[in-house]
């Protein structure tokens, strides 16, 4: 199955999957990593690894989402992409574009939701009082962090946790959670494909 991973910065866990598609049993493998801003360090790290990548800029676009979108989905079509994996991409996407890859469309988010969709979730956790945090892989959907859950993993919050630490123990989740449920996602599409 060939995706296509969408960041804006550090690409964590793009390199997560990347190492996962290197793997010979693993059923996705990289057709396109793309980014929306030119300075995302992931990039490099996808070049690196001999990936076809593309920079396609939104902030020349400014407010004109749709014509970035437009962009970005004839990238994905051109590298014959059947999923995409959204990874710490920082943008709200218009209805064009999730409709365009429904169903095709997947996005980590670094909280259990439905608790804590949008940002700062780790803050937001602590300050909750939350004894429970981790991260989630859904559909991505018109409303955001508001998809079908994929899957969940879990990590406990300590008493004097701060967002900081909380991210780094869910980061370390997110890591194994993005290539396992990506797996099974595509093993399930190609069975009920048959
Ligand atoms: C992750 O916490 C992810 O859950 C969120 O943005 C962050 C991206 O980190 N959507 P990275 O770029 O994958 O390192």
């Amino acid at each position: 199955h060939p995706i296509a991973i969408l960041i804006s910065g550090r690409g964590s866990n793009m390199r997560a999957l990347i190492e996962a598609c290197a793997r010979p049993d693993y059923p996705a493998r990289i057709a396109l990593v793309l980014s929306n801003r030119a300075d995302a360090t992931g990039i490099e790290v996808a070049r690196q690894a001999g990936l076809p990548t593309k920079i396609i800029e939104s902030k020349p676009l400014g407010r004109n989402r749709l014509a970035h979108e437009e962009q970005v989905n004839a990238a994905l079509e051109e590298a014959g992409v059947e999923v995409v994996c959204l990874a710490g991409y920082m943008r709200v996407l218009t209805p064009f574009l999730v409709g365009a890859w429904k169903g095709r469309m997947l996005n980590i988010h670094p909280s259990l939701l439905p608790a804590f969709p949008g940002l700062d979730t780790h803050e937001r956790a602590i300050e909750a009082g939350m004894t429970r945090h981790g991260c989630t892989v859904h559909l991505v959907t018109d409303g955001v962090d508001e998809g079908p859950i994929l899957g969940q993993a879990e990590v406990p919050v300590h008493p004097d946790d701060t967002p900081h630490g909380l991210a780094a123990r869910v980061l370390e989740e997110e890591h194994r959670l993005y290539p396992a449920t990506l797996a099974t996602f595509l093993l399930n599409r190609a069975i009920s494909a048959r």
